[in-house]
């Protein structure tokens, strides 16, 4: 049962030492639900000194507290699968779809080592990389950018609006090839990234009591070790697309490198489900017109999430919480400020939000998304594929008929050179062309810390393989 009464929070962090103050409120006729606000004590890092507060419409009855969800937090139980797809079996959900291959089959072996960028010379990125020269999409020459984000890059930030290099990152420019919102108003494309994982079973358990369907962007190096999983995603009607095999900053890596990624990433998903993905999202969001016409070239669409100023990014920023650098009552209040803008704006939304750690998940099901299902008017929570009002099938190539979602191909990448932002795009209300320093606040520093704690070390650890 939702209940429309309101459970104000307020918490306050005070200071260095994150003296909190707590609050605690019930909802009448929201099963008891009630929330505590206290911060937690972030064993390295203290979130920002700053007061936060959020109001939601309806909490899960079963959620973990406020106070218990944060970094260093004891492992709560993960849910079995709820069913496990049998191999052979054929989807009745999409047409033409081919039989679901047996994950035991899988042989790690055959991929390549996980979490780091894969090499080039193999034989599969080599022939990958041809696919990519004799697709007619043309790859401008744009310099790589380094490791470090905007301040690291001022040519590339100079260079990062809609006449340049397009750079999302620093600055907010789009294509319109980009998808960066749905079309309608008050239509929320749900979207989880980094898994699957050990926790997005529990996230699965919650979708489908609360008969909700999602995208997930997943890391091919996240689908070697959870197959199952993702097998499990796929035939529960979620949309499965493509997040890299190891989660770089992509305009960090050079052509061939960028083509490992993406290629890598679609092989194991289609040899664990049959089918290949037609929609990627880069990570951090990291994409220059560069990324752009190279995932074109592989078939990939490529889509962010609803950016409509240089401080309002549709960012929960939940990934930050299992590292102890923002807090759990931070990412509500941020979720509190995307619904607000959400039912501001003419289009619908896309959000960023993860499944790769317990604090998210948490966050997502006993927080986030009883409370958008709670809101009135209501929200229509689908995959993006959906929000696109576009049929399931138009999401996997091998099962896309082209008619309603024709593949991009040579004459979408002319756009990507011409076209100007996407509605309700930064570009489309009047940010484009910034010089990054803004976008560098709302849009970029808030995914930065992974970079710094998993992709630079990875770059480091592969820096014989980058050079
Ligand atoms: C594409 O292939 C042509 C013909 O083999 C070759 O000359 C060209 O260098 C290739 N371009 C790239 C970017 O690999
Ligand atoms: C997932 O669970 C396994 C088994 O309990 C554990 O070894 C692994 O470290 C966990 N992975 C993450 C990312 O927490
Ligand atoms: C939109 O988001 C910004 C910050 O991200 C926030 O300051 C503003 O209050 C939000 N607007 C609404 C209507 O919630
Ligand atoms: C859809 O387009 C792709 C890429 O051009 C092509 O490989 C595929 O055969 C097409 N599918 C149909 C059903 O025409
Ligand atoms: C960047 O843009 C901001 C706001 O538009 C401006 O104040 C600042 O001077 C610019 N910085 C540079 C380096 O151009």
């Amino acid at each position: 049962m939702l209940s429309l009464a309101a459970v104000v929070i307020s918490a306050s962090v005070v200071g260095v030492c994150a003296q909190s103050s707590s609050g605690t409120a019930s909802a009448p006729g929201a099963s008891g639900a009630s929330v505590s606000g206290s911060a937690p004590a972030a064993p390295t890092l203290s979130p920002p000194a700053t007061t936060f507060s959020f109001s939601l419409a309806s909490t899960n009855p079963t959620a973990i507290s406020l106070s218990a969800i944060a970094s260093g937090q004891s492992l709560s139980p993960t849910l079995p699968l709820e069913s496990t797809a049998s191999p052979g079996v054929t989807p009745t959900f999409l047409p033409n779809a081919p039989p679901l291959p047996n994950p035991a089959s899988l042989s790690p072996a055959s991929y390549p080592p996980l979490d780091r960028p894969p090499p080039t010379d193999s034989p599969e990125v080599q022939a990958w990389i041809q696919q990519v020269n004799s697709s007619g999409v043309t790859i401008p020459d744009i310099p790589l950018t380094v490791a470090g984000g905007c301040p690291a890059n001022p040519d590339a930030v100079a260079n990062a609006g809609e006449g340049g290099r397009c750079w999302w990152t620093c600055g907010g420019c789009t294509r319109n090839t980009d998808i960066q919102t749905c079309p309608d108003k008050m239509t929320w494309g749900l979207t989880y990234d980094d898994g699957p994982a050990n926790y997005t079973s529990n996230l699965l358990d919650y979708l489908d009591e609360q008969h909700l369907k999602s995208t997930f962007f997943v890391v091919g190096s996240r689908v070697i070790s959870n197959p199952a999983t993702l097998q499990l995603q796929y035939m529960s009607e979620h949309q499965i697309a493509v997040h890299t095999w190891s989660h770089p900053a992509l305009t960090t890596l050079s052509n061939a490198e960028i083509i490992a990624e993406l290629g890598w990433s679609k092989k194991v998903i289609k040899d664990v489900l049959g089918v290949t993905p037609n929609m990627m999202r880069p990570p951090f969001g990291d994409i220059d017109d560069r990324v752009r016409a190279i995932s074109i070239a592989m078939g990939l669409t490529p889509v962010l999430w609803t950016r409509i100023s240089p401080t309002a990014t549709f960012d929960t920023d939940d990934f930050n919480i299992n590292g102890g650098l923002t807090s759990v009552q931070q990412v509500l209040h941020n979720w509190g400020n995307i619904i607000g803008n959400a039912s501001t704006i003419s289009s619908g939304f896309i959000v960023l939000e993860h499944d790769l750690f317990q604090q998210a998940v948490e966050v997502a099901t006993g927080y986030i998304l009883p409370d958008a299902l709670a809101h009135q008017p209501a929200f229509r929570i689908e995959p993006v594929i959906s929000c696109l009002n576009k049929p399931l099938r138009d999401a996997y190539i091998e099962t896309n008929d082209n008619s309603t979602n024709p593949p991009v191909g040579p004459s979408a990448s002319a756009a990507v050179t011409l076209s100007s932002g996407a509605p309700g795009s930064a570009s489309s209300s009047g940010s484009s062309g910034s010089n990054g320093s803004n976008g560098a606040v709302g849009g970029f520093n808030i995914e930065w810390p992974y970079l710094g704690t998993l992709a630079i070390g990875v770059l480091v650890a592969g820096a014989g393989i980058l050079a």
